[in-house]
């Protein structure tokens, strides 16, 4: 999966830099179909979306512009609350504007309907979200996303900007993490 070899950390491959790029191609056409004519903003969650961000901006076809918000949800660091602090605002006024919020992964759904309700407050024409992954099982709240990658099981995955205590984020595809990892 990569030269550093963090196979031993991994407890199993569940996708393949291949499969996330061809899922993201399929995810950009229908985006350009519901978009056709019109200028989109992608607003990037960071850190964990950079990488669906990078790929998903420059394959689509559309005229886009980029922006970046950086939220801490108060809870334990696997479990989120759904209080959100904002740690970087966007730079972009919304009035007006066509939003599509990138995300990397929606667990609880929390850090989203909050990320959801504080965008749409702001004016913009329309706010809808695309995420490369969901976790159904972790569901706590419902959130309507209209693009969605991947459902994968309820595990800790890592890799392709997901992180574990900063770490794996560089991997080009996903993974489950290993519980010796992080059970000491
Ligand atoms: P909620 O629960 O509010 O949280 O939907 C979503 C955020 O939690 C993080 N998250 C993960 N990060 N592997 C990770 O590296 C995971 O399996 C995972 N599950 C949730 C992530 O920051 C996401 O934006
Ligand atoms: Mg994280």
């Amino acid at each position: 999966m990569q030269p550093c070899d963090v196979a031993a950390d991994l407890s199993e491959i569940l996708l393949t830099e291949d499969q996330i790029s061809a899922r993201i191609a399929e995810m950009c056409r229908e985006i350009e179909r519901d978009y056709a004519g019109e200028e989109l903003l992608l607003v990037g969650v960071l850190k964990g979306a950079v990488m669906v961000m990078a790929d998903l901006a420059r394959e689509l076809t559309l005229p886009i512009t980029m922006d970046w918000m950086a939220v801490s949800s108060y809870g334990s660091s696997t479990q989120s609350s759904g209080v959100v602090r904002i740690l970087k605002d966007l730079d972009t006024a919304l009035e007006g504007r066509k939003v599509l919020i990138v995300e990397d992964i929606i667990d609880s759904g929390l850090t989203l309907s909050w990320l959801l309700e504080n965008l749409k407050s702001r004016g913009p024409a329309s706010v809808e979200v695309c995420a490369l992954l969901r976790k159904p099982e972790a569901a706590t709240v419902e959130v309507d996303v209209r693009y969605v990658g991947f459902e994968i099981p309820n595990a800790f995955v890592v890799g392709y900007g997901l992180d574990y205590a900063e770490k794996y984020r560089n991997l080009r595809g996903l993974g489950i993490l290993a519980p010796h990892v992080y059970e000491h």
